[in-house]
């Protein structure tokens, strides 16, 4: 079996292209969607992640801001930065890039956004919102998951779901968006004995674990859906996931590649959630 390639950068293209007529639509009415993104410290991964997100906001046309910071910045610098930007009628949606440097209480930085322009959905309101069901802002990269998976036709009702990780930032929100479509959700992470035993139960299997070709074939089970969050980079400079590629599509039904996959569907929802964010404050 070959697998059917799930592919985001082609879906990235076509949701973008739609968030990009809305744009204008509201910037007609001077009201151009906003998004701001600060930046802690000189992390080489996250000045590209960053750089990202400001280029695919100029291509949907948006307009955002960039606002950077030494490592050592006082948190109260950043923090009378973001009571600003809550403030500020041309901005929609504020992410704070993570991770921070190790001085900066995060939870406390996430906090300070209000929820109303929180389009990361880290705030804890948002959060909660999130887990009773009724969501104002998904994370992007779980968020963007879904979309791929509808976009496939996959339904999810009552299959087996496992999710590799349990970050606030993927695998707990994905947990929570599979349930929420009816799935059967088992969450693994680097405690979890016999790994295998719960991969391979998985008619859906979202690695996010960080860890470079870490899901081989024969730790999935034939016509699996598999979706690689995993960005890693080798000795040799070139990017893999977590889940053994060339290997594992031999075995699943559906897989999403690294680049190409996921990456490219998490900068799209975080386009979606700013454009959301400021069509809901034009319509108050
Ligand atoms: N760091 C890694 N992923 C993310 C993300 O989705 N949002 C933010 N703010 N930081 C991240």
């Amino acid at each position: 079996m070959t697998a059917q390639i799930l592919d985001g950068n082609r879906l990235a293209q076509k949701l973008r292209a739609d968030f990009g007529r809305r744009a204008e639509a509201l910037a007609a009415r001077g009201k151009r969607p906003g998004l701001a993104v600060i930046l802690v410290g000189e992390d080489a991964a996250s000045q590209v992640y960053v750089r990202n997100k400001v280029n695919a906001c100029a291509q949907a046309g948006f307009h955002s801001e960039k606002i950077a910071y030494p490592p050592d910045v006082a948190p109260q610098v950043v923090l009378a930065r973001i009571a600003e930007l809550n403030a500020d009628p041309t901005i929609h949606g504020i992410l704070v890039q993570l991770p921070l440097p190790r001085h900066f209480d995060s939870d406390a930085v996430l906090e300070a956004i209000s929820p109303a322009k929180d389009v990361d959905g880290f705030h804890a309101e948002n959060v909660g919102a999130l887990m009773q069901g009724h969501p104002r802002f998904i994370p992007c990269t779980p968020y963007g998951i879904m979309k791929l998976l509808d976009e496939a036709g996959i339904d999810l009702k009552g299959k087996e779901a496992v999710v590799l990780g349990r970050s606030n930032i993927v695998g707990k929100p994905m947990a929570m968006l599979l349930m929420q479509a009816s799935a059967t959700v088992t969450v693994c992470h680097s405690q979890t004995r016999d790994l295998a035993s719960h991969t391979r139960r998985a008619d859906v299997l979202v690695a996010a674990l960080g860890k470079a070709r870490f899901v081989t074939a024969e730790m999935v089970r034939p016509g699996a859906v598999v979706i690689d969050v995993g960005i890693n980079r080798l000795p040799d400079g070139k990017l893999c996931g977590d889940v053994d590629y060339a290997a594992v599509s031999e075995v699943a039904a559906a897989i999403t590649p690294v680049p190409g996959g996921v990456g490219p569907m998490t900068i799209t929802m975080l386009l979606a959630n700013t454009l959301e964010a400021a069509e809901r404050e034009a319509t108050r």
